[in-house]
């Protein structure tokens, strides 16, 4: 039997998490709220918070699993990609647990580990699939071979699609993390407004532009009525997310045509987003795709993603040591 203790603190969510032979028995957040008033994660801030915050975390789930700490397998980490000083308090946390226990250390990297979060709930894509894995920091399309092998077929060359909800939300006075708040206020709106779809090459994803065209929109809007936020935010929130959906929508039919790959996936705190859950379903009916469409807590950082990833990894026995550093710009391999 193999218990892991997973860690996950690369930027503002604190998690800890349980898997006892690769089932998920406890998955524990702590978002850090602070950040809402700057607008963003300011990074010194995400690091002090996770290290008041990873004790009671790690404690919380380990009683929810009914796990005594001296009963671990292994201890899982996210190792990167991510803010340093994030990283640098779950890396020396597991470090120093894992050495006073004398039990293994497991490596994970957060973008394989959000693809891998797919293999916490059923039905399990196949492989190989694809994982438009869509986050604040992160746009990409992954041909995901295995477990161990994923390649990077498209991404983004300016903003992340979290980013482009995040940042188009603070345009219209929302608070920081904007997509969430979108999302439901897009629900009672209507796409009335029709802002351009970029024209990038290939698979790859562009943001910035449509963030441009939404401020001038707007600003024009305001000249007119300084009360045209206010008036019909329902509708502006309706069209900036279906604008960001019809992006990624159009990109992952051009990959799944492109590769015959008809096994597709989303993962990421993106793919929380209603709009975009629902746009995935219907093209997998129409095309005869198989859809996976991730349980809500598996899709916003969380460490029941990382303890799976590391139980493939724990089947191999493939472990790091205490020479383990954290790697902001860690990428897939
Ligand atoms: O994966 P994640 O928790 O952290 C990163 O690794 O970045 O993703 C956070 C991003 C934020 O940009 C947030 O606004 C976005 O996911 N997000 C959403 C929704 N829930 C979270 N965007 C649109 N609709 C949502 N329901
Ligand atoms: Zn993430």
């Amino acid at each position: 039997m193999s218990i892991i203790l997973a860690i996950e603190s690369s930027c503002d969510d604190t998690s800890a998490a349980v898997i006892i032979d690769g089932i998920v028995k406890s998955n524990v957040t702590a978002t850090q709220k602070i950040h809402e008033k700057y607008g963003g994660v300011v990074p010194e801030v995400a690091s002090r918070k996770h290290q008041s915050n990873i004790i009671p975390v790690v404690d919380e789930a380990l009683k929810n699993a009914n796990i005594d700490v001296n009963n671990l397998s292994a201890i899982a980490v996210t190792k990167g990609p991510g803010l340093l000083g994030s990283l640098i308090v779950g890396v020396s946390f597991a470090k120093g647990l894992a050495l006073s226990l004398g039990i293994p250390i497991i490596e994970v990297n957060h973008m394989m580990a959000h693809v891998l979060a797919h293999y916490a709930d059923d039905p399990k894509p196949n492989f190989p699939f694809l994982c438009l894995t869509v986050s604040g920091g992160h746009t990409q399309i992954v041909r995901v071979n295995s477990p161990f092998e994923m390649i990077v077929i498209g991404s983004t060359i300016d903003d992340a699609a979290g980013e482009a909800f995040d940042k188009t939300g603070k345009i219209m006075g929302l608070k920081y993390p904007a997509g969430p708040i979108i999302d439901k206020l897009a629900q009672t709106g209507n796409p009335v407004y029709s802002f351009t779809e970029p024209n990038i090459e290939g698979l790859n994803f562009s943001f910035s532009g449509l963030k441009t065209s939404i401020l001038y929109f707007l600003k024009a809007q305001l000249k007119e009525n300084p009360n045209f936020i206010d008036e019909n935010l329902a509708d502006i929130c309706a069209s900036v997310q279906d604008r960001i959906v019809s992006i990624l929508l159009n990109k992952i039919k051009n990959a799944a045509e492109q590769t015959g790959i008809h096994e597709i996936a989303i993962a990421g705190g993106v793919s929380a987003n209603s709009g975009l859950r629902k746009a995935i379903k219907q093209a997998g009916a129409e095309l005869n795709w198989n859809t996976y469409i991730p349980e809500f807590q598996y899709c916003t950082d969380n460490a029941g993603m990382i303890g799976i990833a590391a139980y493939f990894k724990y089947m191999k026995n493939d472990f790091a040591d205490l020479t383990l550093v954290p790697s902001a710009r860690m990428i897939m391999h």
